[in-house]
């Protein structure tokens, strides 16, 4: 193998495309994803890979400082890409602890792991962490884009922990001179996005007419990335991204939750066999979500000047199939929602 590389939290939304990507476009690299299998975690989302010869799933938690050296020694791991996470800030709203644990000590564990078994070796090594764009706050209504180097300004308790975990990654290379790299990345959708993040839960709940609750008037504003556009983007920087660097990965692709929202409600009818409109009347305005950011929108043109990356994946092109695959792929949705899947891999490999 030319590579071995160590993948984080593989088994999740973002993770598995990542994985995919690597395990089939690589088949000389080493492929070991680590993954502690949360609920956000499901193998069912890497099936099509999983038998792959240079592909390897180790379950286990990254705040395990002990387990995350011995399978970085046991692989000869020469580059990570983090991207383990607590990933939902309704969730850090309910339990910012677990977030701080996993988000910021898991990635301190992580490092840590990282400069042990590197040992001041760097040459060829490369610890990448996948981070966010709401670890720079929120914008107004009235313009203006996150670049690299606006300040840190994070709101909730998934933004504050991804945010100590940025710093953390840039410590570690100001400090030690671990080969570190960073990008902060806008909203993502598509396939295996765990149903309580806006896209998935809202198509669900078209197929189930069950209510579509939008937070406040709707009117909080996101950049949308397809997974697939943002997994070539951590390909490119991988291969090609200056060590001690921050890029931001954007998807030129600004909507409002409200329009967002009415467009998922046409293309699901759409693809549905519905007349039009007809589930117009499930929205349902709820309470606001505490601290609720009111705009995000990145800046990407130094990745564009640099590597030449764009999104490949027009909106209108990655909502149509982001819902398609949705509907059809019900039983993986009824599955993640019922919490079977969990109770299988407790079964399989003991309470988490
Ligand atoms: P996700 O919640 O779908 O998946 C997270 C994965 O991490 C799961 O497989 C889970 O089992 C695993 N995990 C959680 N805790 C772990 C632990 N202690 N040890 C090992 N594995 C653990 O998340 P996602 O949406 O795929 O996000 C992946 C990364 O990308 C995160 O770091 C997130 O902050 C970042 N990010 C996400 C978005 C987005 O829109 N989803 C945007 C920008 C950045
Ligand atoms: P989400 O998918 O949770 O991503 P993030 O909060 O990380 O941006 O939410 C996207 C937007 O949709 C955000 O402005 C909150 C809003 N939202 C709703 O209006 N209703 C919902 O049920 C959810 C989950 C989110």
């Amino acid at each position: 193998m030319k590579r071995t590389l160590l993948i984080t939290g593989g088994a999740g939304f973002i993770g598995s495309h990542v994985v995919r990507r690597f395990v089939t476009k690589y088949p000389d690299y080493r492929i070991v994803n680590l993954d502690k299998l949360t609920y956000a975690g499901n193998l069912a989302n890497l099936r099509d890979v999983e038998r792959c010869p240079n592909y390897v799933f180790e379950r286990g938690d990254i705040c395990d400082l002990d387990f995350v050296c011995d399978r970085m020694q046991r692989y000869a791991v020469d580059g990570v890409i983090h991207l383990a996470a607590e990933s939902h800030v309704d969730r850090s709203i309910r339990d910012p602890f677990t977030f701080a644990r996993t988000n910021v000590l898991g990635t301190l564990s992580l490092l840590e792991a990282a400069r042990r078994c590197w040992d001041g070796k760097w040459e060829g090594k490369l610890f990448y962490h996948i981070s966010t764009d709401e670890v720079y706050g929120a914008l107004g209504l009235d313009g203006g884009l996150f670049t690299e180097t606006t300040p840190y300004a994070p709101h909730s308790p998934y933004s504050a922990s991804k945010a100590s975990s940025d710093h953390f990654v840039r410590a570690y290379h100001d400090t030690y001179g671990l080969p570190t790299l960073v990008t902060n990345c806008s909203n993502n959708y598509g396939p295996y996005q765990f149903p309580e993040k806006l896209i998935p839960l809202m198509i669900n709940n078209i197929r189930r007419r069950k209510p579509l609750p939008v937070y406040g008037r709707g009117e909080h504003v996101r950049d949308w990335l397809y997974v697939e556009d943002h997994a070539r983007a951590i390909d490119a920087i991988f291969h090609g991204g200056k060590v001690a660097e921050t890029y931001n990965i954007g998807g030129f692709n600004e909507r409002r939750n409200i329009d967002l929202v009415r467009t998922l409600i046409r293309t699901t009818d759409r693809l549905l066999g519905n007349p039009e409109g007809y589930s117009d009347g499930l929205i349902t305005y709820v309470a606001d979500r505490a601290g609720h950011d009111l705009r995000y929108a990145i800046d990407s043109s130094k990745l564009e000047r640099e590597l030449g990356w764009r999104p490949a994946v027009s909106f209108d092109e990655g909502i149509e199939r982001t819902v398609r695959w949705y509907l059809e792929n019900e039983a993986w949705l009824d599955e993640v929602v019922s919490g079977e899947y969990e109770r299988y891999y407790e079964r399989m490999y003991g309470a988490r």
